[in-house]
């Protein structure tokens, strides 16, 4: 049974984890390389807490348990003692195999996981003499609102291990796990990724950035169009997981970074938070195309609703091959880009509508 959660990495993510379990009830130790870190970490756990109360979705009493419920550690080995860890720490595979090998060496008796977004939670393990008591917990952010967990085996991964942790996302943090095998990008990141890279496309094809964005909020009901969601992901971190995932999947064509984003990133134009991406940015309001994106465009004869059909049809066969290749059922998969996204209707059940209405 898990009732003591260590943490390593005090960051975005390692901070929001720690305040989510401990809003649960969990009894938390959270370490950091760094001093700094830490510190910081305590006063935005401190704002997440207040923040929470405010909305009403916590006590004064309950937010003020939860901050007494979290302990900071400055030394790996003050997590000796948890049930289950969870590194959180950068995404760079020599730091975290580093960190597992310590942790295998400290923490004999506890479950080992890995918040990765993008590196092989197998290779991971390998760092460790016990990769059976090894699994993923890909939370995303931020992980006290976002419901969705991609909780991932590899193939030595134990099943009574995966189980305990599966009951402690679902029971223990009211979230909702999906069980996802071991490759890149698992099912989000993966199935996702033709939702930026056919949008490129077809924008090239003639449909244009704007015209897009609306076709998929009009035709598709998504709260944000592929272009709109790039600029608030960040072109950049955006490019970075599409270049990892092309390259982990064998450089296949469909998964190929497109120069369009490729140029806006070296100009700098990396979203809303450098003020340009594909849109123009006032403060938080977009203000237009924007004209050096439109500039590396094509003119060509496609139009918005066309290229909408195009887009979605990509994330749907890329959801059937994901589904053929066992990644996740084809449930978990809808579950997974609905919470995910916050998408009205999975790729399998967009499918489904599009054989219906065929006849
Ligand atoms: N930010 C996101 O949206 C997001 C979403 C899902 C998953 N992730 C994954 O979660 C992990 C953390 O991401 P983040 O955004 O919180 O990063 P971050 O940069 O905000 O935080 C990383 C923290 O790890 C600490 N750290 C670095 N090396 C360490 C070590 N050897 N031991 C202990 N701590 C160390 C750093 O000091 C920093 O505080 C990454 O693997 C990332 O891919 C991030």
């Amino acid at each position: 049974m898990i009732q003591r959660v260590g943490i390593v990495g005090a960051g975005t993510m390692g901070c929001g984890i720690a305040q989510l379990c401990a809003s649960q009830g969990f009894s938390v130790k959270l370490h950091d390389l760094f001093p700094e870190a830490l510190a910081a970490a305590r006063g935005k756990i401190k704002l997440g807490l207040d923040s929470a109360v405010i909305k009403g979705r916590l006590t004064t009493q309950q937010a003020d348990r939860a901050a007494l419920s979290i302990d900071y550690a400055s030394e790996l080995s003050g997590l000796t003692g948890a049930d289950l860890i969870i590194e959180a720490a950068v995404e760079d595979l020599e730091t975290k195999r580093k960190i597992f090998g310590e942790l295998d060496k400290r923490c004999p008796e506890a479950i080992l996981a890995t918040n990765t977004s993008s590196l092989s939670v197998a290779a991971i393990a390998q760092a460790t003499a016990t990769p059976h008591r090894v699994l993923g917990l890909h939370f995303f952010n931020p992980p006290v609102s976002m419901r969705l967990v991609e909780t991932v085996r590899t193939p030595q991964t134990n099943p009574e291990v995966f189980t305990a942790v599966w009951d402690f996302v679902l029971m223990g943090l009211r979230k909702t796990p999906v069980d996802v095998k071991d490759i890149p990008g698992f099912i989000v990141n993966r199935v996702m990724r033709p939702y930026y890279l056919e949008a490129q496309r077809v924008a090239d094809g003639g449909a244009g950035i704007a015209p897009v964005d609306t076709a998929a909020r009009e035709i598709g009901q998504v709260p944000l169009g592929p272009f709109e969601l790039m600029d608030l992901i960040g072109l950049d971190v955006n490019l970075s997981i599409t270049r990892i995932i092309y390259q982990a999947c064998g450089r296949p064509e469909r998964f190929k970074p497109q120069a369009l984003q490729e140029k806006l990133v070296e100009l700098g134009h990396i979203g809303r938070k450098s003020g340009k991406g594909f849109y123009l940015y006032e403060g938080s309001q977009a203000a237009g195309e924007n004209p050096q994106a439109l500039a590396f465009l094509s003119a060509g004869p496609l139009k918005p609703a066309a290229a909408w059909e195009q887009i979605i049809s990509s994330v749907i066969a890329e959801a059937q091959m994901a589904f053929k290749e066992g990644v996740a059922g084809k449930s978990d998969i809808d579950t997974a880009i609905k919470l995910a996204m916050n998408f009205p209707k999975g790729p399998f059940e967009w499918l489904n509508q599009k054989e219906k209405t065929r006849f």
